[in-house]
């Protein structure tokens, strides 16, 4: 028997002024994403902006849905439309911002295990790390230099 530790480390910005200026042009993407979202029953708006390799951004947002379940984060939504439209496309850096109408969120609000594991297929299957922001609608944000620090003891192709 033998103890493991996991560690995860992140770099933690003060605020979106701290970041370097092209990852705060792709924060404001996400941003502009998130006030699209379709968030009527959560009042929760996330926003996602992918910066590709070919230097294209894609965006998502979440779209909930009044059969709950139904309803996919913006993370998802950002990947799977790269994915569609640019099959195999390397993806470098992606940008997460929340905010709410019932509160202000004031912390970093990172993707959810189930965006984890997508995403973790990507970085896996382009043998680079997604370098990841991820902040509320103010406040920290946190930086992960790949996905797959951000879920250890993961479940990938070679499992199967
Ligand atoms: N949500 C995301 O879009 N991304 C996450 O990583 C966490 C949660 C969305 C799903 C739902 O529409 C709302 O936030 C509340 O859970």
């Amino acid at each position: 028997m033998k103890k493991l530790d996991v560690v995860a480390s992140a770099t933690i910005y003060d605020d979106v002024s701290e970041l370097p200026s092209d990852i705060q042009a792709l924060m404001n993407k996400a941003v502009e994403a998130r006030k699209r979202a379709y968030a009527p029953y959560s009042k929760f708006k996330v926003g996602a902006a992918l910066l590709l390799e070919n230097n294209q951004i894609i965006l998502g947002n979440n779209q909930e849905s009044a059969a709950y379940p139904s309803g996919m984060c913006a993370e998802r939504v950002a990947i799977w439309k790269a994915g569609s439209e640019y099959p195999g496309i390397r993806v470098k850096q992606l940008a997460i911002t929340a905010s709410s109408t019932n509160t202000k969120v004031d912390r970093p609000v990172g993707p959810c295990g189930a965006c984890r594991q997508t995403l973790s297929e990507y970085e896996i299957n382009q043998k680079e790390p997604i370098e990841i922001y991820f902040m509320g609608e103010v406040g920290n944000v946190v930086k992960s230099e790949s996905l797959l620090s951000l879920l250890p003891f993961s479940f990938d192709s070679t499992y199967l």
